[in-house]
């Protein structure tokens, strides 16, 4: 479920959803994002550009490895747009504990750089007190905006 519309001159994806995430071909994310049944936005695969035109929370896993970052580079490339990230209200980390001091990185990196919060942290595609916390959560936030 997604608002997003593909703008025919630049191709840029553009939307209004208050959810954007990241989700490699294994699909976890994606598959927590589908849970909480409320419009969001996958950062593409293929590279096509995303551009948030209102507020949204980003829900990133964390991909580690030797010598690089942890911030997948797609959402490096999104996050490298002024625009987006002046909607960026805070950021949902997915991850796995084995990874023990590594454990959703990514998110955390992510709310530094961009001084917003962490508002939650999950494993892999999350449990069903997960999905309900977040979309509590969510909900709130929206409430209160
Ligand atoms: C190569 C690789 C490196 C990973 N590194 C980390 C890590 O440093 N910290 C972490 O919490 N999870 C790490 N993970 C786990 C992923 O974040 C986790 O499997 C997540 O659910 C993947 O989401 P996706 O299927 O939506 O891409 C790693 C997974 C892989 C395959």
């Amino acid at each position: 479920m997604t608002s997003a519309t593909v703008e025919p001159t630049t191709g840029i994806r553009q939307t209004t959803d208050r959810v954007i995430h990241f989700s490699s071909s294994s699909g976890n994310t994606d598959r927590f994002v589908q849970k909480l049944g409320i419009e969001a936005t996958r950062i593409p695969l293929d590279g096509t550009p995303v551009q948030a035109r209102a507020p949204f929370v980003l829900v990133v896993p964390t991909y580690g490895a030797e010598g690089k970052g942890h911030v997948p580079p797609k959402v490096v490339a999104f996050l490298n747009d002024p625009v987006n990230r002046s909607h960026l209200l805070g950021v949902i980390g997915a991850g796995n504990t084995n990874f023990h001091d590594t454990y959703c990185l990514a998110a955390d990196i992510i709310a530094a750089k961009c001084q917003v919060p962490v508002f939650y942290k999950f494993e892999l595609m999350g449990t069903p007190d997960d999905v309900d916390r977040v979309r509590e959560g969510l909900e709130a936030l929206w409430r209160r905006r």
